[in-house]
C-alpha cells in the first residue's frame, strides 16, 4: 500500500506511512487565482492500493475538492483499490432531515467521493455512526477516546470523573471511563434547531475535589463547552479538563473555554492545532492494516 500525503494532513500522513513502513506519495496542489483547487500526485500509484490521507476540517470545501481530485487522479494513474483516510469528516453531522427541505449533506459528500474514485473509507469518531451504513462504499469509524484518556493517566489524572456535555455522548464518557478507571456522568444538552444555541440544563454529580475531564467529539464554536464548565465550576472540582478528538476550535473557542475556568484543553491531530496533543497514527495505521 502507498500513503498520499494529503495537503491538510502531510504530517499525519507520514507518521502513518512510517508506522506501516509504506511509501508516502507527495502531492503538489495550489490554488488558481479563481479558488478552484488544482492537485498533481507526485509518485507512481500504478497497480498500488491507495490510502489518502486528508482531513476536511475548515476549510472543508476546499478540502473535500482536494479529496475528490486525488482520488480521481488516483484512479486515472492505474492504482488499485482507493481508501480514503478522513479523520474529520466535514458534512458528517446532517445525518437526518431534521426540518423540511433539508438535505442530508453526510450522504451526498459520500456520493460525490465514490464518484470521483473512493472506494473504502476510514475516518474518527464520526458524530453518529450510523450515518455510515448509507455510504456507497464501506466505511468504518474508529474510536481515539481511549487515546484521550490515556493521555490523563500520563498525567496523573487516573480515576477522574468523565463528563459528556450530552446524554447521546455519554458512550464517549463511559469509554473513557474504562480507561480513567473512575465514575462518569452526563449534562442534558439542548440546541435550537433555528438558532443554533445552547443551553445545558444543571445537574449535580459528587465532584468536590475531584478533577473532572469534558470529552467530546469536536469542539467548534466552544459554546458547549463553556456552558458545561459554568455548570461544573459551581460543583467545586478541583480541576476541569477537556478533551475532544476535532479540535475545530472556530474563532476564540480556545480561550473563551479557558476563560470559563477550563485548566487545560486537548486533542487529536484529526484538526491540526494548539492542543493536538495525541496523534491518530497508531490507531489509524493499526485500521488501515486490519
Ligand atoms: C454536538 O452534538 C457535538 O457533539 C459537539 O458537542 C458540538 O459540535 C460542539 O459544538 P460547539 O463547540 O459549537 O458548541
Amino acid at each position: 500500500m502507498k500513503i498520499i500525503l494529503g495537503p491538510a494532513s502531510t504530517q499525519l500522513g507520514q507518521k502513518i506511512a512510517e508506522m506501516l513502513k509504506a511509501e508516502a506519495v507527495n502531492v503538489a496542489f495550489k490554488t488558481f487565482p479563481d479558488g478552484e483547487n488544482y492537485v498533481r500526485l507526485e509518485g507512481r500509484v500504478q497497480d498500488e492500493e491507495v490510502a489518502i490521507v486528508q482531513t476536511t476540517s475548515p476549510p472543508q470545501d476546499t478540502r473535500l475538492v482536494q479529496l475528490a481530485l486525488m482520488a480521481d487522479a488516483a484512479k486515472r494513474n492505474g492504482a488499485g483499490k482507493v481508501a480514503a483516510v478522513v479523520p474529520y469528516l466535514a458534512y458528517a453531522r446532517q445525518d437526518t432531515m431534521f426540518l423540511h427541505g433539508e438535505a442530508i449533506s453526510a450522504q451526498a459528500v459520500a456520493r460525490m467521493l465514490s464518484a470521483a474514485g473512493v472506494e473504502r473509507l476510514l475516518t474518527v469518531n464520526v458524530h453518529q455512526e450510523k450515518v455510515l451504513a448509507h455510504f456507497p462504499f464501506p466505511a468504518k469509524s474508529v474510536s481515539a477516546v481511549p487515546l484521550l484518556a490515556e493521555y490523563f493517566i500520563k498525567r496523573g489524572l487516573k480515576k477522574a470523573f468523565a463528563l459528556s456535555p450530552d446524554k447521546g455522548a455519554i458512550y464517549i464518557a463511559e469509554e473513557a471511563q474504562k480507561v480513567l478507571g473512575g465514575e462518569c456522568g452526563y449534562l442534558e444538552k439542548n440546541r435550537d434547531r433555528h438558532t443554533g444555541q445552547v443551553t445545558i440544563r444543571r445537574k449535580t454529580f459528587d465532584i468536590r475535589g475531584h478533577p473532572v475531564i469534558i470529552f467530546d467529539d469536536i469542539i467548534s464554536s466552544g459554546g458547549t463547552i463553556v456552558s458545561a464548565a459554568n455548570i461544573l465550576k459551581e460543583l467545586k472540582p478541583q480541576r476541569i479538563c477537556v478533551a475532544c478528538v476535532h479540535p475545530l476550535l472556530i474563532g476564540e473557542a480556545e480561550q473563551n473555554i479557558l476563560n470559563a475556568g477550563v485548566d487545560e484543553i486537548i486533542g487529536t491531530d484529526s484538526v491540526p492545532s494548539s492542543v493536538s496533543k495525541v496523534s491518530l497514527a497508531p490507531i489509524l495505521s493499526r485500521a488501515l492494516a486490519s
